[in-house]
């Protein structure tokens, strides 16, 4: 494991998975994916585990996916890439998964946050899809998981945007559980994942289920047209500007094509 470091049993039956690419804000490359696909995997069997916390460090759980190895890419890329298949993998752990979140979780970063069952957030912590700002829309699930979480005009506002909303706002808009100062994050969200792994794994197991099928129905196909739309706009030149400007550290300029 290159870019993740897995705990197991850091507390009776909680498994940890921190994110760790400091350096690029865990910016979420393929690799990572597929490691905390294969990471998910290994837990979801493993009976010493009932609940898995996913962190990053003080300062990022994730700032997107990596816009690095995107920039170049056309649609057809992205399509065949199939980067999602992990991220429907990763959907189908059993086991339930407390997001715990300090500083940025931004695009695939606030993504992968909603992908979780539960989020614990530093008082630093901010969420938002910013795609928009580099031309392209979000891929992993956020025009759907965002608008069931907050509702429609906010969720618009924010992908239209790509404002951020800080952690108490986050709250306000139930898109996270709890707001903690930034010392208790970690501990609070294992203090849930241990109330959680006292009780029936089966229930547990059984409940996450349930709830998740409340709007799983509507969610694939509404992920499916996501994915579509965000391939889509690997072929305009708008995304190709708004890449290669963040590579840049520029302001792009987007021309509508
Ligand atoms: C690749 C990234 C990155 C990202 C940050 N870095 N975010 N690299 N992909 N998403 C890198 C920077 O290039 C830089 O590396 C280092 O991390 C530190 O970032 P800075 O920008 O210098 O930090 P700061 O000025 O504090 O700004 C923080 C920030 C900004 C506001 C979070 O980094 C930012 O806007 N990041 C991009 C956020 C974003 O657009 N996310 C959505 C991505 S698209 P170097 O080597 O240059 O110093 C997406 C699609 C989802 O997520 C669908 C598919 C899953």
């Amino acid at each position: 494991m290159e870019f993740i470091k897995v705990t197991e049993q850091k507390e009776p039956f909680v498994a940890l998975i921190e994110l760790n690419r400091p350096k690029e804000l865990n910016a979420l490359n393929r690799q990572l994916m597929e490691e905390v696909r294969d990471a998910l995997q290994q837990l979801d069997k493993n009976d010493l585990v009932r609940v898995i916390i996913i962190t990053g460090n003080e300062q990022a759980f994730a700032a997107g996916a990596d816009i690095k190895q995107m920039a170049d890419k056309t649609a057809i890329d992205m399509l065949m890439i199939d980067q999602f298949s992990t991220w429907d993998q990763i959907r189908k752990t059993k086991k339930p998964i407390i997001a715990a979140v300090s500083g940025f979780a931004l695009g695939g970063g606030c993504e992968f946050v909603m992908t979780c069952d539960m989020v614990i957030a530093s008082e630093t912590a901010k969420f938002g899809q910013p795609e928009i700002k580099i031309g392209t829309i979000p891929g992993a699930g956020g025009t759907q998981r965002l608008t069931k979480a907050i509702g429609k005009a906010k969720a618009m506002e924010l992908i239209l945007t790509g404002r951020f909303l800080s952690a108490e706002e986050a709250f306000f808009y139930r898109l996270v559980n709890k707001v903690v100062p930034k010392e208790m994050y970690l501990y609070e969200a294992f203090q849930l994942a241990k109330e959680i792994a006292q009780l029936s794994p089966v229930a547990v197991q059984l409940a996450k289920e349930s709830i998740n099928r409340s709007f799983e129905t509507h969610l694939d196909e509404g992920l499916t047209l996501e994915r579509k739309n965000f391939y889509l706009t690997f072929a305009s030149e708008d995304q190709k500007e708004g890449m290669k400007a963040f590579v840049e550290k520029r302001k792009p300029d987007f021309k509508g094509k």
